[in-house]
């Protein structure tokens, strides 16, 4: 979704802006845009379209600015053009807004300022009313103006404004949308997200909801909502930039496909101790906490959800606590039955999915113990909950998530025996086993990675269909679900996926000569079923993909294509399976000449419902 930048210092502060939008185009946008202050006053300039396309309409004009704001759109309210790009001016021009958010009481504050004042709206944004609303309440200071404002504003939002009249400082405010501030030498910055500053510093500011922040080039000082001045702790951000680039890949995917062992080594073995234990620091849920809690809910969005439907199969069977998993844009509106017995379990990468965070608040508010599996540190959701398990995948910019999928599922497979030892499921015995199964998870993915050929292969073989099916049983359910998502998400092609038994029960008529269907075939006590429905599409015409493991050979007499993982336990299978239906969707999407790391309409962050 949107991102926004910021820059007051020393340096010329285009190219800084520029540098940071690009840092954040992983989120999604449709226009770019940047306000700057030089000296005579604030000039804006905005296009619709790529960010070089704005980088290439200002270059000539050798702009030169010690501040400035700068912003990437995503449209919600008013169609992708020049003028509803950001930043926003006022209506005298002194003033320019950026806003990552959705203003919800836009219209009221239009018809305020239009009975007020004889302000002109130009764009069919919800953020241009902030813009006027700061003029209106401007009488010669910022800070005071933009409280006035936030005040009578409903939504989220993350705002950047700078003056005209004040051409030392910038002034941001958060709610609901993701800010943090980086600090620099004579210089500070503000940005949606971490990427955006990093060539520049590794000291940042998380801003907490509600906080207005004032930046001049050598201070920064956070207020919260009585204006009274906040201290906070310095974040060091410990991965460096290399980590948020390309590094030789031509797609960020491919390279966040590749680092899928890494981050899953990380994810499990910082966490283990010296004594072969778990030691998990931001969580605290021990036998007592668990005496009291009867259920466990799991509620995210998209491939975090996928990663929630495995999570259940993994403590339900590992811990023997009954478990429901809900996408988070249908739980709060299902009357779910939450009480302070239950267990929320919020899963997302981002931490900023506006659904999964509402969810949370939600569920919160009726007693729910809140626990996290979270990417991003210090992210909305992570802030919110009682309880923390940080994925460690490193920054995901793709906006197909495939690292951060395979770190949640992992961390289920934790949890599920960190719950499963505090209520006598699993035995000291039992918990090393499944340990040393994890353990062996970093090098099986390391040889599911060599799959890669294999798969370009196949998706040549297939990039031009109209549609392409997925089926499994049991866990690859879950699996084919992620599997189509990812396909859809990437290639565009229309997908679905189904549980094989299914099948009869009317998908089957669609079941044609050259009809592509991939069937996940990893678990050993469904094997001969799925040979069956295998059996059942080939019968009408169907060419068939299987994803087998390795030794179950006989699956070759039935599909046209195999695909082995190496043998590992039932439940764990999800971990390998999923790579050879990542590197399908990257190369179909290839293929197919789409944006592989920028889905067209896609938001790596979903702040909006
Ligand atoms: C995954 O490939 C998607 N782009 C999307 O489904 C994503 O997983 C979903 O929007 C949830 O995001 P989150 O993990 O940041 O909450």
């Amino acid at each position: 979704m949107c991102g926004i930048v910021g820059y007051i210092g020393t340096k010329n502060a285009v190219p800084v802006l520029v540098d940071g939008l690009a840092k954040l185009e992983y989120r999604g946008y449709d226009s770019a845009g940047i306000a700057v202050h030089t000296g005579g006053g604030v000039e804006v300039h905005k296009y619709k379209g790529r960010l070089q396309n704005l980088a290439d309409n200002i270059a000539p004009l050798e702009l030169k600015a010690h501040i400035g704001i700068g912003h990437t759109r995503w449209a919600t309210h008013g169609e992708p053009s020049d003028v509803n790009a950001h930043p926003h001016m006022s209506n005298s021009g002194d003033i320019a807004v950026i806003h990552n958010g959705i203003i919800e009481n836009y219209v009221q504050i239009k018809e305020f300022l239009c009975d007020k004042t004889d302000v002109c709206f130009k764009s069919d944004t919800d953020t241009e009313v902030i813009a006027h609303l700061i003029e209106y309440f401007y009488e010669g200071d910022l800070l005071d103006a933009v409280y006035k404002a936030v005040y009578r504003m409903e939504g989220a939002y993350a705002i950047g404004v700078v003056c005209k009249n004040d051409p030392e400082t910038l002034v941001a405010v958060r709610k609901d949308s993701p800010l943090i501030v980086g600090l620099g030498e004579q210089e500070n910055f503000i940005a949606s997200d971490i990427p955006a500053i990093l060539n520049h510093t590794r000291e940042v500011l998380l801003i907490e909801n509600d906080e207005v922040v004032v930046l001049t080039k050598d201070e920064v000082t956070i207020y919260d909502s009585l204006r009274q001045k906040v201290e906070r702790d310095v974040f060091m951000v410990t991965w460096d930039a290399a980590a948020a680039e390309k590094e030789g890949y031509e797609h960020f995917t491919m390279k966040e496909i590749h680092e899928q062992p890494q981050s899953l080594h990380d994810t499990l073995h910082r966490r283990i101790t010296a004594d072969g234990n778990f030691h998990f620091e931001q969580i605290d849920i021990d036998r007592n906490i668990l005496k009291n809690i009867n259920k466990i809910y799991i509620v995210a969005c998209g491939t975090a959800y996928h990663a929630g439907l495995i999570g259940k199969r993994a403590i339900e069977s590992i811990a023997g606590i009954p478990v429901t998993v809900d996408v988070a844009s249908e739980f709060r509106y299902a009357d779910p039955f939450i009480d302070e017995h239950t267990l929320f379990i919020a899963v997302s990468q981002s931490g900023e999915t506006l659904d999964t965070l509402q969810s949370l608040r939600y569920a919160k508010g009726l007693g729910a113990r809140i626990l996290s599996i979270v990417n991003v540190v210090g992210s909305s959701v992570a802030r919110d909950s009682d309880d923390v398990f940080y994925t460690w995948a490193g920054p995901e910019i793709g906006v197909a998530s495939t690292k951060a999928f395979t770190t949640q599922v992992m961390a289920f497979y934790m949890l599920a025996m960190h719950l499963g030892m505090h209520n006598d499921r699993l035995t000291d015995e039992g918990f090393d086993e499944w340990l040393e199964k994890l353990k062996r998870m970093e090098a099986y993915t390391e040889e599911v990675l060599k799959t890669k050929e294999q798969m370009q292969h196949i998706a040549a073989e297939h990039f031009n269909k109209e549609n392409i099916f997925f089926m499994g049983r049991g866990i690859d359910v879950d699996i084919s679900f992620e599997a189509s998502l990812k396909l859809k998400e990437l290639s565009y092609i229309n997908s679905f996926a189904i549980a094989a038994g299914e099948l009869k029960h009317g998908t089957i008529a669609l079941m044609e000569q050259g009809t592509v269907v991939i069937a996940l075939a990893t678990q050993d006590h469904l094997y001969e079923k799925m040979v069956s429905n295998i059996r059942e599409v080939k019968a009408r015409g169907a060419y068939v993909v299987a994803i087998a493991q390795e030794g179950n050979t006989a699956i070759e007499g039935v599909a046209d294509d195999v695909v082995y993982i190496p043998k590992c336990d039932n439940l764990l299978a999800p971990l390998l399976s999923v790579i050879p239906m990542q590197y399908f969707a990257y190369f179909v999407a290839l293929l197919r000449g789409n944006d592989v790391d920028k889905p067209r309409n896609l938001a790596k962050s979903v702040t909006v419902e």
